[in-house]
């Protein structure tokens, strides 16, 4: 339901849906706009489901949603990106999903219905449009933007009255229970509690947060994407995390203290490497090798060394390609490209990988050699460009004024 590349910049896309709100439903009281971001993943890859800490941050482009009450106590879901729609009433909404795009907002509104009745509040009729830049597939959680814009977009029309954590949740198990995709909690935390001008410290296994500061002023986040797009890539999204949890059976054995795959040490694997079948040590050696990495990471940001926060990211990317085996070659080429630039702090594949985009921290004066050299490079070899754009940060969702 997202647009395929992420050229159109936000104030665009907010009047481009207006419009196609107008086109679409006709005359009548301008619509309600709300926005919530997607996000991007710096460090902590493939943690969050193994109760590890992730440091994301939201970006500024996202899902746009326009809201209009209608007198009966139905609600349309339209997009302008899918010609498929839904409509149905609060109280007849589906209990299973139908395979398209709708399913996110659908698992939505179940959960918002469950909260409306429990605190007695009316359900109003309404026609919702969804737009939106973010490319699908490419790593950015356009999913999560999409379910908690949703629950943040319902929580509002319909004045519900939620807590952030509650519409996180509820656009966690849309996901989860409705849409059936067994994702973990960093994407629809990330898109909920990102601010600006910092990484969100995300510790998966009890589920604090805290902002970590990053000097967009001088240090810019830029995303190369590769454009290729999996159709595997969910199966083997599954596979690494029922991996995972093949590792942590096998070793919590030899670690009484551990609850998850995150607390296993080093020397634990290490000493009991030799009777796990080697790709399952190799996805191990990922998740408890990119924890510490991530803990560095951290230090390192919080005393202001970008630089080796860099380093932490590029050797993330190394241990994606060899131990969780997620990458691919036009990622590993945009990385290896991006990590030879002056200037450039580190660079990795973000999202679950099997294609989409590599993030890339660096100073601000290095944007243009790096899209002139990510361009080059890659285009020599794969006989195409990739979409190279830089990214500000964003405040989280939020309701947009009305124009005059
Ligand atoms: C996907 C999932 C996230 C996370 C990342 C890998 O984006 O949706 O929950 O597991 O992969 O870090």
């Amino acid at each position: 339901m997202h647009g395929e590349d992420m050229r159109e910049t936000g104030s665009d896309a907010d009047a481009a849906l207006r419009r196609a709100f107008a086109a679409s439903l006709g005359p009548g009281a301008p619509p309600r706009m709300f926005f919530a971001p997607g996000r991007v993943n710096l460090m902590g890859a493939h943690l969050d489901y193994n109760g590890g800490p992730v440091m994301p941050t939201a970006i500024d482009r996202g899902t746009w949603i326009a809201v209009r009450e209608r007198p009966d106590a139905r609600v349309s879901l339209a997009s302008t990106h899918d010609a498929a729609r839904f409509e149905a009433s609060w109280r007849d909404l589906p209990e299973q999903r139908a395979s398209r795009w709708h399913d996110y907002p659908v698992g939505v509104l179940r959960e918002i219905l469950l909260h409306a009745r429990a605190r007695g509040v009316r359900l109003l009729g309404l026609d919702i449009l969804f737009g939106g830049n973010l490319p699908i597939g490419a790593g950015l959680s356009s999913s999560a933007s999409i379910c908690v814009g949703t629950a943040f977009a319902l929580d509002r029309v319909l004045r519900l009255g939620l807590e952030p954590l509650e519409r996180v949740e509820a656009a966690l198990r849309a996901e989860r229970a409705f849409v059936g995709v067994q994702c973990g909690i960093m994407d629809p935390f990330a898109v909920g509690f990102a601010r600006e001008r910092s990484l969100l410290w995300l510790d998966c296994k009890d589920r604090t947060t805290e902002h970590v500061p990053l000097d967009l002023e001088r240090y810019s986040i830029v995303l190369a994407d590769s454009l290729v797009r999996r159709e595997l890539a969910q199966g083997a999204f599954n596979e690494r995390v029922q991996q995972c949890a093949s590792a942590f059976e096998a070793l919590q054995d030899h670690q009484r203290d551990a609850v998850c795959l995150r607390d296993v040490r080093l020397e634990t694997l290490r000493a009991h490497e030799h009777g796990l079948e080697p790709v399952i040590g190799r996805r191990a050696r990922h998740v408890i090798e990119e924890v510490a990495r991530t803990l560095e990471a951290r230090s390192a940001l919080l005393r202001g060394d970008v630089r080796a926060f860099g380093g932490a990211m590029t050797r993330a990317h190394a241990s994606l390609r060899d131990h969780f085996e997620v990458s691919v070659p036009e990622l590993d080429q945009l990385v290896e490209s991006a990590v030879a630039t002056e200037g450039v702090c580190g660079a990795r594949l973000t999202g679950a990988g099997f294609g989409g985009c590599v993030v890339v921290l660096l100073e601000k004066e290095a944007e243009a050699p790096l899209r002139d050299r990510l361009v080059r490079e890659f285009s020599a070899r794969f006989g195409r460009a990739p979409h190279v754009e830089s990214f500000r940060g964003d405040p989280g969702p939020r309701e947009l004024p009305t124009p005059r």
